[in-house]
């Protein structure tokens, strides 16, 4: 079944397993370098295992973004202006969300989602607390151009990313989302939208080590989770005892790559084809970029995007960025 955004929002096979995910799997795990797309991370396990990793002490980025639009409400309020439409791409987390909203007093929230499910537990919690701002889901893939409810076709956009969810996407597909964004907020009919995202900072290599994995093991459960539900939803028999939680520290593309590493030779199955992973061999399963002012601006300008206001946290560790979509007109 496809929306009305063309999207095909799961493709299942007669068996009932999801077709992306068996081939993104199958073909991330006949690479030299094993490697499987950080988003089936997200099951509702692994959804859940993520909400925990945002309690943790070692994590910091939900934090230290919460305290900024705690901390600068009366500036985005200045800077942004009410009544807009407040487009998120990914549905409203329970803080963060009602924290914007609440200080630049929109006239409509439309949050973005794959997930139909969370986007109408989200719409609605979101709709019960603020009766006055109208509430349009769509559940689309925010990766590709979106096309927004008729009803906010006429207010300006703001569109909203937090999490420094841009961080799991390697230069070239956070420049994708980042053009796109441009377009589904309306940057090619005469309008200028802003986007506020979240960009979290580089910073010393132990703190960033210890926030991808926490002493508890929380973070190591939600990556070897894939491995189970690859086991669960594919068929599959890979020894997930076997496979050690690695977060590493990757200078040179300043990003904290995740990896689930075999500790021992093994061999196994997924979808009836035949695997085998050395001693030390990984999967790579999630790469998180850590931001420099410079090359958050860099990466926004590519986007098409010129920043016009930066915030960060009282102890410097995670950024939050506000830009306007770029003119054509503005290139020298
Ligand atoms: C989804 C971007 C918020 O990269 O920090 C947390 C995902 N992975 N711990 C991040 C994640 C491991 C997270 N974000």
């Amino acid at each position: 079944m496809k929306n009305e955004n063309g999207l095909k929002l799961v493709d299942k096979d007669e068996d009932g397993v999801d077709r992306a995910f068996r081939e993104d799997v199958l073909a991330g795990l006949r690479q030299r370098q094993k490697a499987i797309p950080a988003r089936w991370l997200y099951d509702d396990a692994g959804s859940q295992l993520f909400e925990d990793i945002t309690d943790l002490e070692e994590y910091y980025p939900t934090r230290a973004e919460t305290e900024i639009l705690e901390a600068r409400g009366e500036e985005f309020a200045e800077l942004i202006g009410a009544d807009r439409a407040v487009v998120e791409f990914g549905s409203g987390s329970s803080v963060k969300t009602p924290l914007l909203l609440r200080a630049i007093d929109p006239a409509a929230y439309v949050p973005l989602d794959i997930s139909g499910d969370f986007l109408r537990a989200s719409a609605s919690a979101l709709a019960k607390k603020f009766p006055d701002i109208e509430v349009h889901p769509v559940e689309a893939d925010f990766m590709r151009e979106v096309r927004l409810p008729d009803e906010v076709s006429s207010l300006k956009k703001l569109g909203f990313f937090p999490g420094s969810t841009i961080g799991n996407m390697v230069p070239r597909t956070a420049v994708d989302l980042l053009r796109s964004m441009r377009v589904t907020l309306g940057a090619e009919n005469g309008e200028t939208p802003l986007l506020l995202i979240g960009m979290d900072l580089v910073k010393d290599r132990q703190v960033l080590e210890a926030a991808y994995d926490d002493a508890r093991g929380v973070t190591a459960e939600f990556n070897r989770n894939l491995a189970r539900r690859i086991n669960r939803e594919l068929g599959g028999d890979i020894p997930v005892d076997d496979l050690r939680h690695q977060a590493r520290w990757n200078d040179e593309f300043a990003r904290i790559e995740m990896h689930l590493e075999a500790i021992r030779d093994i061999a196994f199955t997924v979808a009836g084809c035949g695997f085998s992973m050395q001693q030390g061999e990984t999967i790579h399963t999630e790469n998180s970029h850590k931001f420099t002012r410079r090359s958050a601006n860099t990466l926004l300008s590519a986007g098409g995007w010129t920043p016009r206001a930066r915030w960060t946290d009282s102890e410097d560790r995670f950024s939050l960025i506000l830009a306007e979509a770029t003119e054509k007109r503005d290139a020298p």
